[in-house]
């Protein structure tokens, strides 16, 4: 797969202009979810008028990121007569750039998508590095392909619309690409803010977390091997994310991955040597920022079924991502349902629940 190209922008609607009054094509799409289509599409309304954009509009949030959803986008596509040589921009979070990414990617077997992440969480993660898709059978991205946007353009003034909680999801993500850098790194994100987020600052993070994650997916783009440092904080954290879905209290997926860290830098200290004091400190300040997901012991079962289900195991057995100190990747371990049940209890003892 060749370099993703990600431009960081300070105005959107000038710079999307030029990209598509340079581009060649015959039809504009824009698909956007109900957030997006009110609060973020006026921003670049203006120069979509000039190209007659069709915009297609789905449901918002995770439970729209369904086969029936992606149905509506290729009719959309096929109502409006979009041929391989149509345009399709993705205006939104993760579910926007994963969905619309795959619906693009099969639509007449494929047609050129330009992501525009409003999402800290699809900044810094969805948007870049290929992965499109849906879920399916229950099952989260169970069906997509690996498929680069021709463009990403990330513009943080849309992190203006969010509220806090959306912000410290999208950071989680960034506090694992600090984990899997560098100490300085590490240390920036654990002085940043979080409460009264400077946008300057943001931007400047921002643009390193990116780096971190572009410079990862050039050299695995297919997650045979390094990528899997980008699950740090996956396994659990899905699991966490599952049982609260299927609870009736579902978390946001940065909040999941949050506490993910908490139960994962246990393991690293556990069994590849990751120091006990750094654990501490980020344990911290997510507890203190992200709150607390509890569950009791009797939930330990089912939490170690579901960490059985990740598609990322081999041979039935739980993978995992972990370090032997920030920056010093271990992939591919695997812990023994002991280890689990005890991880659990680690993160039980220390978010206090
Ligand atoms: N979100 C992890 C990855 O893109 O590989």
């Amino acid at each position: 797969m060749e370099k993703q190209s990600i431009l960081f922008v300070r105005n959107i609607e000038s710079e999307l202009s030029d990209i598509l009054s340079a581009c060649a094509f015959d039809r504009l799409f824009v698909l956007t979810d109900q957030t997006t289509h009110a609060v973020c599409l006026p921003l670049i309304e203006k120069c979509l008028v000039a190209h007659q954009a069709h915009i297609i509009t789905i449901g918002t949030s995770d439970e729209h990121k369904t086969l029936e959803s992606l149905a509506d986008v290729w009719q959309s596509l096929s109502d409006a007569k979009a041929t391989r040589r149509s345009l399709l921009i993705n205006l939104g979070g993760g579910m926007v750039t994963d969905l619309g990414g795959f619906a693009a990617s099969t639509f007449k077997r494929g047609i050129c998508f330009l992501n525009i992440p409003t999402t800290l969480l699809a900044m810094v993660d969805a948007s870049v590095g290929g992965k499109t898709g849906i879920n399916f059978n229950g099952l989260k991205n169970e069906i997509g392909v690996f498929r680069n946007a021709f463009d990403v353009l990330v513009d943080t003034h849309f992190l203006l619309t969010l509220d806090e909680e959306n912000i410290c999801s999208g950071f989680a993500e960034m506090l694992k690409h600090g984990l899997i850098s560098n100490r300085s790194d590490w240390a920036e994100l654990m002085n940043f803010d979080l409460e009264k987020p400077d946008l300057k600052r943001l931007q400047e993070l921002v643009e390193k977390s990116v780096g971190v994650k572009q410079r990862i997916v050039l050299e695995d783009p297919e997650e045979k091997g390094l990528r899997k440092a980008l699950n740090l904080g996956h396994t659990a954290g899905h699991a966490l994310e599952s049982l609260a879905l299927h609870e009736g209290r579902p978390v946001l997926h940065g909040y999941a991955v949050a506490w993910g860290l908490v139960c994962e830098l246990y393991l690293s200290c556990k069994k590849t040597g990751f120091p006990h004091d750094v654990m501490l400190q980020t344990a911290n300040f997510i507890k203190s920022h992200y709150g607390v997901f509890a569950f009791d012991c009797k939930k330990y079962e089912q939490l170690y079924l579901l960490m059985t289900h990740d598609k990322k195991n081999t041979d039935g057995r739980v993978n995992f991502t972990l370090l032997s100190d920030v920056g010093d990747l271990r992939i591919n371990q695997t812990a023994t349902k002991e280890e689990i049940f005890e991880m659990l209890d680690f993160y039980r003892e220390t978010m206090g629940c």
